[in-house]
């Protein structure tokens, strides 16, 4: 697997979580399963040792310096490539202000690495790509080094977490990233007049999923294609949703280090203790205990639909009702949560920033989770709150819509202010009802999405693409 980000190394978002919990998942099945990352500046690495390198690593005409680290987790190796020239800095892919103008070779730099790993480190039989930042390895695999004896019958898979991001750069910048005009056309990576590093990717791998159901349907539609729906349409046969796991032992209040007290549904008392402990930390009066709590844990993005919370911002004056939010980034919702907790000091708080320990805290001490989002390729935070007892608020979209339903949450359908005021109203007024409270929370609680059944597909899908893969001796070269 290649990927920008995996827990515990390095995380913005879900990405990392589920590159941090698949690959575990699927060893226990039997595959043979290794992961490629970058070694970035902010990277905790607990435990590696070097294994190649230093040694030039090529990227169209430069060469950078790279090292080759690995650390083992849960039995599965992660290769680090540690390259300072492109990924010692603050920020993943942008630093705090303005942009990194380099990303197209420095996710290059991530893909040869990666290839590499596969020539000389680990005998590869699929190489499993997330997102743009990895989508350069089928385009190569069909381009440049579509004769290369070391990759032939080396099938790929293309995970698509957001279609949202694509990897868009100007056609000068082709021979940085070791490529060719021959890749430049419609059919292939060229979208209107761009090097679009996500379609190149979609129309180059032997298979493209997903992250649920819904989204790989909603991707083939206008609405939700982010214009690569016509594509997704044409390749339709080589797409699957498959939904994302949840790793049960990082997020689970029966065990969770990070929370004020545990609790389980058997025994939801410790809630409580999290949710008094939660206002406090927070700064909001002991009172609110009382009141419904509502909690946020979001990139702050125009994906999320929080521009339909500004605008159903009423509902918050008017009910006896409190919230805590937790995210950061555009400025503009930054501002918005910002200024709405300076006009209900009493009822809202909000914390800008990352912060993981607080994102467990926020869950534990909850009653409401909301989520309403434009739209949610998966969405891991309503899962997590479901096991936590905090009751989803969710738009119906995406793998909001395939995980919760109506004896476990509030859905709305249309992307609208009062749509969104309807559901929490809805839900404010099953919360006054504590027998009907606690149905939906105990009904949440006892969802299982952990990764077996997933991990399970993922394999499946191995194995169609490559029946003929071997597990064996992991080391070639
Ligand atoms: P996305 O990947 O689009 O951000 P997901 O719901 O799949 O959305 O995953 C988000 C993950 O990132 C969750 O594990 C969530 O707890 C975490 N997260 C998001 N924002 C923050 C934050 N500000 N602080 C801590 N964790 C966060
Ligand atoms: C993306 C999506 C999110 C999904 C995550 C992991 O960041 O926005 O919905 O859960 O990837 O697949």
């Amino acid at each position: 697997m290649v990927a920008s980000e995996a827990t515990p190394f390095i995380k913005t978002g879900g990405l990392a979580d589920v590159v941090g919990s698949l690959p575990p998942e699927l060893k226990t099945l039997g595959q043979e399963v290794a992961v490629v990352l970058p070694w970035y500046r902010g990277a905790r690495v607990p435990e590696s040792r070097p294994v190649l390198g230093p040694a030039p690593l090529w990227v169209g005409q430069s060469s950078y310096q790279a090292r080759l680290h690995v650390s083992e987790v849960r039995a599965v190796p992660y290769y680090l490539v540690e390259c300072p020239e492109v990924f010692d800095r603050d920020g993943l892919y942008s630093p705090p202000e303005g942009q990194f103008p380099d990303n197209h070779v420095r996710f290059a730099a991530l893909c040869k690495a990666a290839l590499l790993v596969a020539r000389r480190l680990f005998r590869t039989d699929i190489l499993h790509c997330h997102d743009w930042q990895a989508a350069l390895i089928p385009i190569y695999l069909r381009s440049v080094l579509a004769r290369d004896p070391a990759f032939l019958g080396v099938k790929t898979l293309l995970t698509v977490h957001n279609l949202g991001y694509q990897g868009v750069f100007a056609k000068y910048e082709l021979a940085g990233m070791g490529l060719d005009e021959s890749i430049f056309h419609p059919g292939f990576a060229e979208f209107l007049g761009d090097v679009n590093l996500l379609k190149g990717g979609i129309a180059a791998s032997d298979a493209i999923s997903t992250v649920s159901r819904a989204y790989a349907r909603e991707i083939q539609t206008p609405d939700y294609g982010c214009r690569l729906d016509g594509l997704l349409r044409e390749r339709a046969d080589a797409l699957y949703g498959i939904l994302n796991g949840v790793d049960y032992s990082v997020w689970n209040p029966e065990t969770d280090p990070h929370i004020a007290a545990n609790y389980s549904a058997a025994d939801l008392r410790g809630k409580a203790v999290c949710k008094a402990d939660l206002l406090k930390r927070m700064g909001l009066p002991g009172e609110a205990a009382h009141r419904p709590l509502i909690g946020i844990v979001s990139r702050f993005t125009g994906q999320k639909g929080f521009d339909l919370l500004e605008e159903a911002a009423g509902v918050l004056h008017s009910e006896d009702v409190s919230l805590v939010a937790l995210g950061a980034g555009e400025r503009r919702y930054e501002d918005f949560f910002r200024s709405l907790a300076a006009h209900l000091p009493e009822k809202v708080a909000v914390r800008i920033g990352y912060d993981d320990p607080l994102s467990h805290q926020i869950e534990a001490g909850s009653d409401l989770f909301l989520m309403p989002s434009r739209y949610e390729p998966c969405g891991l935070n309503q899962i997590y709150s479901l096991r936590y007892g905090a009751v989803p608020v969710v738009r119906a979209t995406g793998g909001l819509d395939d995980t919760i339903d109506s004896s476990t949450g509030f859905k709305f359908e249309d992307y609208s202010a009062r749509a969104l005021a309807a559901a929490l109203r809805a839900a404010l007024a099953a919360y006054a009802n504590p027998g009907e409270w606690r149905r939906l929370m105990l009904n949440g609680m006892a969802k299982d999405y952990s990764w077996r059944k997933s991990a399970a597909e993922y394999a499946g899908l191995y194995r169609r693409l490559a029946p003929e893969s071997r597990p064996g001796p992991k080391t070639s070269t």
